[in-house]
């Protein structure tokens, strides 16, 4: 009995701690740099366009730099441009072999 509610209280702190929180307006990761997130990228667009890429730094540096040059995004400072590609490369790093070139 005792063990048993032991073994629950360690389920839900693992889940409270593990489990990633989401942002309810743009459906991205809640971390730091999720503001510059929304003060540059989710105002065009939605958060799916990034949920559904990702990459490492360099990937997401490329991303950022077509957004400028195709689509408009305007030019941002170095803080807030580290501050927008850590966030991105930490929380959306995963699929690699989306292609770049596009
Ligand atoms: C000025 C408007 C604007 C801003 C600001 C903007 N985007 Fe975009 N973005 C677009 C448009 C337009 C598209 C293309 C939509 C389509 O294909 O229907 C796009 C598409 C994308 C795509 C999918 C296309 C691809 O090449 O993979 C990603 C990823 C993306 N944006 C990420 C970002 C990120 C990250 C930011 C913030 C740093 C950002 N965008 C800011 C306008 C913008």
């Amino acid at each position: 009995m005792y063990k048993k509610t032991l073994l629950l209280i360690g389920l839900a702190l693992s889940t409270t701690l593990y489990a990633q929180e989401v942002d309810s307006t743009t459906g991205l990761i809640i971390d730091k740099g999720l503001s510059d997130v929304k003060e540059n990228c989710t105002i065009c667009h939605t958060g799916r366009f990034i949920v559904v890429n990702g990459g490492d730094k360099e990937f997401w540096k490329k991303k950022l730099h077509i957004m400028q040059v195709a689509y408009g995004l305007w030019e941002l400072d170095e803080e807030a441009k580290e501050r927008l590609l850590n966030y991105l490369s930490k929380n959306y790093s995963k699929k690699v072999n989306v292609s770049i070139d596009k």
